[in-house]
């Protein structure tokens, strides 16, 4: 059986990730933020052995580190890592701060933790990041610190790229679209695409392999290419 771990797995693109994957028949690791949102432990109940819960803040390098620890305990071999837990806040210094380490360092925290459990495994890093992060693309006037924390993470995917290809990683760097999710607090009204439909183009994406591995494009819910 196949594993998979996915960040900011509570709700949104995240949760119906998880259930991509749980259908499909994979083990997974689903990283959990909201201990008081139940929606993960609803899926628990109905995939019992398939699905493990894992506390996990990836803004704090100790917490990823005890998450390593729980992942490490029931598999010696993780194949997909999915970087998908985000969050968009006001544009106040602090705010920016806070949006860098979980937008862009959070993933740099989490790969460099669980490469050890992925050498004999699949060898794949996913990273859900945005067109908003697009330097070419770029319209907005502001939300500096979303728009700057997706830039800074496309840059460390590049890095991350440039260092693993060679040791056989495979990257899947997703824009999900203009999704109706939670990321203001509560399942938004506005947007294009519901959790679950782009989700089903993530897993899509993310699992299945291509003749060009050796290209890191930004793809999004259509798999169209954007440039970054
Ligand atoms: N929604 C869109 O239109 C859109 C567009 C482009 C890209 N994206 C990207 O897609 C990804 C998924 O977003 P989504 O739309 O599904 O948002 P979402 O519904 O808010 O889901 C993100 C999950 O990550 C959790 N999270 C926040 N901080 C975390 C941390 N420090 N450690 C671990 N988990 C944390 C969130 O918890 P809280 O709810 O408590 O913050 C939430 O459960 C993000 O990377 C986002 O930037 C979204």
């Amino acid at each position: 059986m196949k594993t998979v771990l996915i960040t900011g797995a509570d709700r949104g693109v995240g949760l119906l990730c998880v259930n991509c994957f749980l259908k499909d028949g994979w083990t997974v690791f689903a990283g959990q933020y909201m201990p008081e949102w139940k929606q993960l432990e609803k899926t628990k109940a109905l995939y019992p052995k398939q699905l493990f819960l894992i506390p996990l803040d990836v803004s704090d390098t100790e917490s990823v580190k005890r998450a390593y620890s729980a992942v490490a305990e029931k598999i010696d071999v993780l194949d997909i890592l999915i970087n998908n837990a985000g969050i968009i806040k006001d544009d106040s210094y602090e705010s920016v701060l806070d949006t860098f380490n979980v937008n862009a360092l959070g993933p740099v925290r989490m790969v460099e933790t669980f490469l050890p459990l992925m050498d004999k495994g699949m060898k794949r890093l996913c990273f859900v990041s945005s067109e908003a992060g697009s330097i070419t693309a770029a319209h907005r006037t502001d939300n500096f610190a979303y728009c700057m924390s997706k830039t800074a993470l496309n840059m460390a995917v590049r890095l991350m790229f440039n260092s693993l290809r060679p040791r056989g990683y495979t990257f899947r760097l997703y824009h999900p679209g203009w999704v109706k999710s939670y990321m203001s607090g509560r399942k938004s009204e506005v947007g294009i695409y519901e959790p679950e439909e782009t989700a089903v183009c993530a897993f899509s994406q993310f699992v299945g392999d291509r003749g060009w591995e050796d290209a890191l494009v930004l793809t999004d819910v259509n798999n169209v290419a954007w440039p970054f």
